[in-house]
């Protein structure tokens, strides 16, 4: 099998991940819930990652708040910010993840919210589409980091001292940049960040984090047990306990711990991986009938390409890759404003994310295969 899907998820995963999760179920139990051996070498685990995602996103450990996956953390990035009245701001490019919390909130007559347009090959005149967007009631916006569809990489450091001027609280959703493209929550003026476990973190499944600067303004979604202030009802006010009620996903978290230690020794792999995507890019030219969508002309973007062939639904091309043993996505991607934004509601697009494992051999490889899919068709 030749993976082409890392923009879903990491794969394979490092040794080191596998043996990691592993290592938390023999050896350790309920973090932060009791005094014994096996419940403090878990809460070890889980402080460590914590440090970790810290030092890397530039926060501090107490900021870190594990949860199930980025949409959890957006979900209480969002409906935990908002008060009833308040305007958002969200970006033509969102996943679902972001458009349905606030499409939810609408439908229920509690925000308004408006779309500011992504040029992706414009970097002043996507801000200039916040800045129009924004207006006095705006208590928020929400705008991804780079699109899981088109691996264009938003303007967020701009954006945030916009958001910084005017007062507004600014999330970003990270799914598709964290652990690949370099993110500093102070110097990108990000209030909320969200990012998952087990995309460019290299972690398992069922992992997120939410990197929250300003905790009062935020309003938790789940009430539970935090393993601190037993006897009180109210749920604590700090960090990270006010957002992490329940059993932790303890082998989760060991995983990505693991993960953001495998990808430390990685050196230029962001790089390695356009340069692929570069490859892909050249390589499509010489087949007759593709359609790439590519207009970054030359700016930064994470390593995703989306493409068509001929007059084939997006779902058929990767059906037939499948078959010849590549896996890809294609399809809505979740993602139907950013397929409106590049036109390509219609059919979709067939995406190819690669990720630190692939080789060159795997670029040709599809490509060669998708020669014979357009050299077959009789369309
Ligand atoms: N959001 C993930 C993707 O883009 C699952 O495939």
């Amino acid at each position: 099998m030749i993976y082409l899907d890392n923009a879903a998820t990491s794969f394979p995963k490092p040794e080191g991940v596998i043996r990691a999760v592993t290592y938390a179920q023999r050896y350790a139990a309920n973090p932060g819930r009791a005094g014994h051996e096996l419940s403090l070498s878990a809460e070890k685990i889980v402080y460590y990652t914590r440090e970790k995602l810290a030092l890397m996103f530039n926060s501090s450990v107490e900021n870190v708040v594990f949860t199930k996956n980025c949409t959890e953390s957006l979900n209480i990035a969002i409906k935990g910010t908002v008060s009833q009245g308040d305007h958002v701001v969200v970006s033509s490019m969102e996943h679902n993840s972001v458009l349905r919390p606030v499409e939810y909130l609408s439908s229920k007559g509690k925000i308004t919210y408006d779309v500011a347009r992504v040029y992706p090959d414009n970097d002043e005149k996507t801000l200039s589409e916040f800045q129009k967007a924004i207006k006095k009631e705006t208590s928020l916006v929400v705008c991804s980091h780079a699109s899981n569809v088109f691996g264009s990489v938003l303007p967020i450091e701009k954006i945030g001292r916009l958001c910084k001027e005017k007062g507004i609280v600014f999330v970003v959703d990270a799914a598709q940049s964290a652990g690949m493209i370099e993110i500093d929550i102070e110097k990108m003026n990000i209030d909320i960040l969200c990012l998952p476990g087990h995309k460019g973190l290299l972690g398992p499944m069922g992992t997120g984090v939410m990197i929250i600067k300003n905790a009062e303004k935020t309003e938790t979604l789940i009430h539970g047990g935090t393993g601190s202030m037993s006897l009180n009802l109210k749920q604590p006010e700090f960090l990270p306990d006010k957002f992490e009620s329940g059993t932790l996903n303890l082998p989760g978290i060991a995983g990505v711990s693991a993960g953001i230690d495998f990808l430390l020794t990685k050196r230029n792999s962001l790089e390695a991986e356009r340069a692929l995507i570069n490859l892909l890019k050249e390589d499509l030219k010489n087949i007759k009938g593709i359609t790439v969508y590519d207009n970054m002309h030359g700016k930064i973007f994470s390593p995703v390409l989306s493409f068509n062939l001929l007059n084939f639904h997006s779902e058929e091309v990767a059906e037939k890759l499948s078959q010849s043993g590549i896996a890809v996505r294609a399809g809505y991607h979740c993602s139907r404003l950013a397929h409106k934004t590049y036109e390509t509601d219609k059919n979709g697009t067939v995406r190819v994310s690669v990720g630190l494992f692939n080789q060159k051999k795997d670029i040709k490889n599809l490509v060669f295969c998708l020669n014979k899919i357009a050299m077959n068709n009789n369309m």
